[in-house]
């Protein structure tokens, strides 16, 4: 058989090199993946939408009752403006950025995104044929403004991310302006992945549709309701856009999963406090990790936000962090500028997070 350029492009093996020497019994904080159980009064939605049957296709958009809640929820806790028919609901944040690539990238087109980044950004940019371009962060892991506005111009798109995967940095509304600004300027649309927005621990979260039309904002359910198997997320973008992105989305996707969409709803409508409560254990594990790593000899700036720790690691450390029985994602497998890092994610409980960082401090004590 004779595969694509583009899809022979694409590697898969930072994330197969995950298990690569682990012993069994290993802990695994590989995975981006919360480790809480979906609410109950959103489950009891889905089963009730099975129950009454509500389980054909929707409308292509998705539900219009679920877009109607998304577009008050983007009013309400993002200052965005956008109507029901700007919003279209996908299989997941994944799908969302697969579509919007798909439209707006042209053959050859650089597909700029921060570097180390979320892995789907440069795999999704060559899949759409385009030229997946890094832009460096500076030393406390933020994205480096300057080198950002390098690169914009003549670019075929810019994805931002804040809180940022791997990192779990917090990018201020100044950087957020300057460089949706910049890119309008230079009619480069932004992609705005904002899937972690709800896990901030002391700054606030900017969209970036704030500062100007040219933004397409991609989000899910995923994380914030901890309902990553539901597959459910979305964009917001102009309705130009949205009936570009329309195209790829119904023809490879039809519609997001009828019951997952009600769940959706439900999660939407319903109190918000299981997330608050979410956010707050977070937090407790990551003061716990950050301060049993600092106590280990760590130097690295407490992240702010997601559920992840990009911490500083010489590769035969992080090959010894393996051998002892905890599983962390090498950080050149979020591009080469990743080298010399390594990312945990702390979405499991305190007990397993705390043996994890007593295994770790011997290795790095013994180093
Ligand atoms: C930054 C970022 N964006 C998007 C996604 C995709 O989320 P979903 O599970 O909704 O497809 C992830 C998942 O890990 C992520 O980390």
């Amino acid at each position: 058989m004779r595969f694509s350029e583009r899809v022979l492009s694409v590697d898969l093996s930072g994330i197969r090199k995950l298990f690569e020497g682990a012993p069994p019994g290993s802990i695994n904080l590989g995975l981006g993946q919360p480790d809480f159980d979906t609410p109950d009064s959103i489950k009891e939605a889905a089963i009730t939408a099975i129950k009454e049957g509500k389980t054909g296709y929707t409308h292509n958009a998705g539900l219009p009752e679920l877009r109607e809640e998304i577009s008050k929820k983007l009013f309400k806790e993002n200052s965005i403006s956008i109507t029901p028919d700007q919003i279209l609901v996908t299989a997941g944040g994944s799908e969302a950025l697969h579509i919007v690539l798909q439209a707006l990238v042209e053959r050859g087109d650089r597909v700029l995104h921060p570097e180390p980044g979320f892995v789907a950004y440069s795999a999704l940019g060559l899949i759409a044929g385009g030229k997946p371009d890094g832009i460096p962060l500076d030393e406390t892991l933020h994205i480096n403004v300057e080198a950002a506005k390098e690169k914009i111009k003549g670019a075929g798109v810019i994805i931002l991310n804040s809180p940022a995967n791997p990192t779990g940095m917090v990018e201020p509304e100044e950087t957020v302006r300057a460089i949706v600004e910049y890119a309008d300027d230079c009619n480069v649309p932004v992609i705005s992945d904002e899937v972690y927005e709800h896990f901030i621990y002391e700054k606030k979260h900017t969209s970036a549709a704030r500062f100007g039309d040219n933004v397409v904002t991609v989000n899910a359910f995923s994380k914030t309701y901890a309902m990553t198997g539901w597959r459910l997320g979305y964009l917001a973008a102009s309705e130009e856009c949205v009936n570009e992105c329309m195209k790829v989305h119904q023809y490879c996707q039809a519609c997001a999963t009828s019951i997952s969409q009600y769940a959706g709803l439900a999660a939407l409508r319903g109190p918000q406090d299981m997330v608050t409560k979410m956010r707050d254990e977070y937090k407790l594990r990551r003061d716990i990790v950050y301060e049993g790593l600092s106590r280990a000899g760590l130097r690295f700036n407490r992240p702010e936000g997601a559920f992840y720790m990009f911490i500083p690691l010489e590769e035969s450390v992080y090959a010894k962090i393996i051998q002892s029985g905890v599983i962390l994602v090498p950080g050149k497998a979020f591009g080469e500028r990743g080298a010399g890092f390594a990312r945990m994610s702390y979405a499991q409980n305190k007990e397993i997070l705390s043996s994890a960082v007593q295994r770790m401090t011997k290795v790095i004590s013994g180093c």
